[in-house]
């Protein structure tokens, strides 16, 4: 390490965390004033033409407008049918390659000596300072180390002791429910369960619970990362605000265990009680990387399936009809939503080297776009894909949750919550009826429904 390196990592160590946080904001404020940059929105909302109206070569798949818009359907059919491998280069996020096909999306996502996970996992490039490091973004042997610090807060044991308490909150906010008018399931439940989950993950003061889903919110919705409408100032913003929160629940935690509590299940404690990570605070960007990838990948992905699973059941009554009939079916059912909606778009890798994909050279360098959206409506592995099919044979062949070293770290607790979710409004509701046009979110990587208004009619 040379003498600059030794300098900057001291420094790092004993800089409170916020302080650096807003040295970064300074710097990237004034770099974009000096590059009359500050205040240029990227994106502007324009219907998008037809898939059939647009050359292949012409294709944008990065397109922020493209999900909202309902056309993300026809647009990957005919790049999966007619370009697997697609290359696009002029984006607003320079250069990339897509990789539609179920197949090919495995191929790569099991390849980590080949496709990098670094430096990011997104198409666009995040502000300098705001690249903190994350074991998601990160390849073997540094991913494992960081990934198995964490790894105990989602074990199977843990989710046994948290089972119990997350079926309670969910029962609250159901209970709560206004019945036989209309309102936000998004807001009244979908955020609101995803709130006391990743609350109930860190241990997070109850009360300010909501605090960890703004920070979510405003962290993955970055106009120049992913298209979203967030401009730097509000990120910089929430992440002094997510420092200084999570640093005082790491000292709040150390004190009380300190003074003789019993550690809980929690991720701090966890973290507390590893020998590697006992230490975590005084790494404090790593710290926040650590912890702000759990919020993170918890917050957008289990949000949108609660969403996701009442559309779907209201776009396809008949799918609706037999779970009611057979309410057995609702953990078959948990995968075929996650397939239906595939909350996180893509994932994104770097090629280490020259290589072929599907007959296609991808140079040394080349971002490469693996679309899970795409590859869980493969037609070549899912029959009838657009359908909704609650008993769907190979449901839990979908993607969704990525495959390799980097598969879903929360998966078996997001499937929990969503079947206890289930489990719990079959018991309470006759139905679920949404009513009007859901609204979505503008973003290439989150596939969100930001409203939908629903009503719902209980049982006699
Ligand atoms: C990684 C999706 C829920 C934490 C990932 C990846 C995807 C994903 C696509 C990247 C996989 C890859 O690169 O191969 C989802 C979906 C969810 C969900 C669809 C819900 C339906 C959660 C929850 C948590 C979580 C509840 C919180 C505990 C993580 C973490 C990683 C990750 C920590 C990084 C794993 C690694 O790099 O080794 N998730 N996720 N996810 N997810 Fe999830």
């Amino acid at each position: 390490m040379s003498i600059a390196d030794t300098v900057a990592t001291t420094a790092r160590s004993i800089i409170p965390m916020e302080l650096q946080i807003r040295g970064a904001h300074l710097y990237d404020k004034t770099r974009r004033i000096v590059t009359r940059t500050d205040g240029q929105v990227m994106f502007t909302e324009t219907p998008i033409p037809p898939v059939d109206d647009v050359d292949l070569a012409d294709i944008d798949l990065s397109n922020p407008f493209l999900y909202r818009q309902g056309l993300w359907k026809s647009y990957f059919e005919r790049v999966r049918n007619e370009a697997p491998v697609h290359f696009q280069p002029n984006s607003p996020f320079g250069p990339f390659w897509s990789v539609t096909r179920h197949a090919d999306i495995i191929a790569v996502d099991k390849n980590h000596k080949v496709f990098s996970a670094e430096p990011f996992i997104i198409i666009g490039k995040p502000p300098r300072f705001m690249d903190i490091a994350m074991f998601i973004a990160m390849d073997p042997p540094r991913h494992d180390s960081q990934r198995a610090a964490v790894q105990g807060v989602v074990a199977p044991k843990n989710l046994r002791e948290m089972e119990d308490l997350i079926r309670s909150r969910v029962q609250e906010v159901l209970d709560d429910l206004p019945v036989n008018q209309p309102f936000d399931w998004v807001r009244t439940v979908s955020v609101e369960l995803t709130a006391r989950m990743l609350a109930t993950l860190l241990d997070f003061p109850y009360e300010q619970r909501h605090k960890l889903v703004e920070w979510s919110d405003l962290a993955t919705s970055m106009e120049q990362t992913n298209g979203g409408p967030s401009d730097n100032d509000e990120v910089f913003g929430a992440m002094v605000d997510a420092a200084k929160g999570l640093s005082a629940l790491w000292h709040d935690k150390a004190a009380r265990k300190a003074a003789g509590e019993e550690p809980g299940f929690d991720l701090i404690s966890l973290l507390q009680a590893n020998d590697d990570t006992k230490d975590l605070i005084d790494r404090p960007l790593e710290f926040l990387g650590n912890l702000t990838l759990l919020i993170v990948g918890g917050n957008d992905t289990t949000r949108n399936s609660m969403s996701g699973g009442v559309l779907a059941l209201n776009e396809f009554p008949d799918q609706f009809e037999k779970l009611k009939a057979n309410p057995d079916l609702v953990p078959g059912m948990v995968s075929e939503i996650i397939r239906w909606q595939t909350p996180l778009a893509y994932m994104r890798r770097i090629a280490k080297e020259d290589t072929i994909l599907n007959g296609q050279f991808i140079r040394k360098g080349d971002k490469v776009v693996m679309w899970y959206a795409s590859g869980n409506r493969d037609e070549r592995v899912f029959d009838r894909p657009d359908d909704f099919i609650i008993d769907r044979k190979n449901a839990r062949n979908h993607i969704a949750f990525g495959f390799g070293v980097h598969r879903c770290m929360g998966n078996r607790l997001a499937e929990m919550q969503l079947r206890i979710l289930w489990e719990e409004l079959l018991t309470r509701f006759e139905n679920i009826e949404v009513v009007g046009k859901p609204e979505y979110v503008q973003s290439n990587f989150v596939r969100g429904i930001s409203k939908m208004m629903v009503t719902l009619t209980p049982k006699q």
